[in-house]
C-alpha cells in the first residue's frame, strides 16, 4: 500500500472523510472508508480507453491504486477496440469511468472537483502525424483547448503532480542523434508535433506561476498488444494477413526507436511517483530545456535502439510466417527519417531504461493480434 504525502488535496479529502463518517458508525466501516477515501491514492488517467492509457490503468489497479478513467471514445479509429479495452477495466472494483471530452471545460472542472484525484496521468490527445495534415482543428480542440482545461483543473484542485504525454515528434527537423531533452526543439514538422511542444510550454507556465509540478514524457513509437490500428505495425499485420501489399515509406530506410508498451508504462509509473523539484542550478543565462527553477521536468521514454523499418518488417514476417509484398514509396510529408531517444535522464532519476528487444515485442503483439481478431 502506498502511503500518501500530506498535501492540500490529501487534507481536503481527509476533511471530506471526517465530515461524512457517522460518528456512531462501526469502526470497521470507518476504517474501510478511511482506506478508500484517504490512503489509496486516486489517480486520474485521461485517454483511459486508448492504447497506452488502458495499459497504464491496468498497472495502477494491479498495484492497488484507485483509478478514475476518462475518454471521449473518439472515432479517430475503431471505437469498438476502445470499448473492448475498457471492458477489461470496468470489472475492477477500484476503476470508475466517465465518457467525457476534455475540450468541455465545465465537465472537466466538475469531474476534478467531484473526484479529487491526487495525481493525473494525462494521455488523452488527438494522435497521428498524417491525420493532422487534413484535420488540423481536431488537434486544436483536444491537444490545445483540452490541455489548458486539464492544466486549469489541476491548478484549481491543487493536484500533487501532472504527468502528460508529449512525443518524439517534437524533435521535428533535428538531426543530432540521439535526441536529447536538453536539445532545442523549435522546429516541429507537423501540427501534431507543434501541439505537443505547445503542451510542454503551457505546462512550464503553470509550473512557474502556480508551482504545479509537471512532468512531460516524450514517447517514442509505442507498440504492443492492444495497439492503435493506425500505426505501421498494425497496418502491416492486417495487410500481410489479408494478402495485400504494404506501403513502405522512404523505401523502408526510416529508423524508429520502437518502444514496447510495458516499458512506456513502467516509465510513466516511475515518473508519476516522483514529483519534480525545481532545479537549483538552472540559469536563465544558459537555460536548460529539460528543467527549470519551477517544478518542471521533461524525459524521453524510448528504447534507445533505433530499428530500420525493413528490419521491423522482416521480424513481423518471421512471427506471422508469411512474406510481405512491399510497395516502396518516398517519404511522406510531416514524417522524419529517424528517431532515437537519449534516456540518460530517465535512467538517472527513476532508475529505469526501456530494453524490450523488438523480436520479443513483435511476437507478443502478433500473439495478441491473432487472438483478438481471430486470425
Ligand atoms: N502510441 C505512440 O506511439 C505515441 C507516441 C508518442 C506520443 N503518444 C501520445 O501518448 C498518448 C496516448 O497515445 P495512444 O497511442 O494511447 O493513443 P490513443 O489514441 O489510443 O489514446 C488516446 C485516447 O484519448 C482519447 N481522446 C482523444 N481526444 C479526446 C478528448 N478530446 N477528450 C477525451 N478523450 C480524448 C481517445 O479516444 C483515445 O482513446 C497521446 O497523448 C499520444 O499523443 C503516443
Amino acid at each position: 500500500m502506498t502511503v500518501p504525502e500530506l498535501n492540500v488535496a490529501t487534507l481536503a479529502r481527509a476533511w471530506d472523510f471526517w465530515s461524512l463518517v457517522p460518528r456512531s458508525g462501526e469502526r470497521g466501516y470507518q476504517m474501510e472508508l478511511l482506506t478508500r477515501v484517504i490512503i489509496m491514492p486516486r489517480i486520474l488517467v485521461t485517454g483511459a480507453a486508448g492504447f497506452i492509457g488502458f495499459h497504464l490503468a491496468q498497472r495502477l489497479l494491479a498495484r492497488g491504486d484507485d483509478v478514475v478513467g476518462i475518454d471521449n471514445i473518439s472515432p479517430y479509429y475503431d471505437p469498438q477496440l476502445k470499448r473492448d479495452r475498457l471492458a477489461q477495466l470496468t470489472s475492477h472494483p477500484k476503476f470508475r469511468f466517465e465518457q467525457l471530452d476534455i475540450a468541455d471545460r465545465e465537465r472537466v472542472s466538475r469531474l476534478f472537483a467531484n473526484e479529487r484525484p491526487i495525481r493525473v496521468a494525462h494521455l488523452a490527445a488527438q494522435d497521428g502525424v498524417r491525420y493532422s495534415l487534413t484535420n488540423p482543428h481536431a488537434y486544436v480542440d483536444s491537444n490545445l483547448i483540452g490541455f489548458v482545461n486539464i492544466l486549469e483543473a489541476c491548478r484549481q484542485q491543487r493536484i500533487e503532480h501532472l504527468v502528460y504525454a508529449s512525443s518524439s515528434s517534437v524533435y521535428g527537423a533535428n538531426t543530432k542523434m540521439p535526441f536529447s531533452v536538453h536539445h532545442n526543439v523549435d522546429h516541429p514538422l507537423s501540427l501534431y508535433a507543434a501541439t505537443k511542444k505547445a503542451n510542454e510550454l503551457m505546462a512550464h507556465c503553470y509550473s512557474h506561476l502556480y508551482r504545479l509540478p509537471t512532468t512531460g514524457l516524450r514517447f517514442f513509437t509505442v507498440y504492443g498488444p492492444w495497439s492503435r490500428p493506425d500505426m505501421a505495425l498494425h497496418l502491416f499485420t492486417k495487410a500481410i494477413l489479408d494478402g495485400r501489399p504494404i506501403d513502405v515509406f522512404n523505401e523502408g530506410h526510416m529508423r524508429r526507436d520502437f518502444t514496447y508498451v510495458d516499458d512506456i508504462v513502467e516509465g510513466v509509473l516511475r515518473t508519476l511517483d516522483r514529483v519534480p523539484e525545481p532545479n537549483p542550478i538552472w540559469s536563465g543565462d544558459a537555460p536548460d530545456a529539460a528543467t527549470s527553477l519551477a517544478p518542471y521536468r521533461l524525459y524521453n521514454i524510448g528504447n534507445n535502439q533505433p530499428v530500420e523499418l525493413l528490419h521491423l518488417i522482416a521480424t513481423l514476417e518471421k512471427c506471422l510466417g508469411r512474406k510481405a509484398e512491399k510497395n516502396l514509396l518516398p517519404m511522406q510529408p510531416g514524417d522524419v527519417p529517424e528517431t532515437y531517444a537519449d534516456v540518460d535522464d530517465l535512467s538517472r532519476d527513476v532508475g529505469f531504461r526501456p530494453a524490450t528487444p523488438i523480436e520479443d515485442g513483435v511476437a507478443k503483439f502478433v500473439e495478441w493480434y491473432r487472438s483478438y481478431y481471430g486470425v
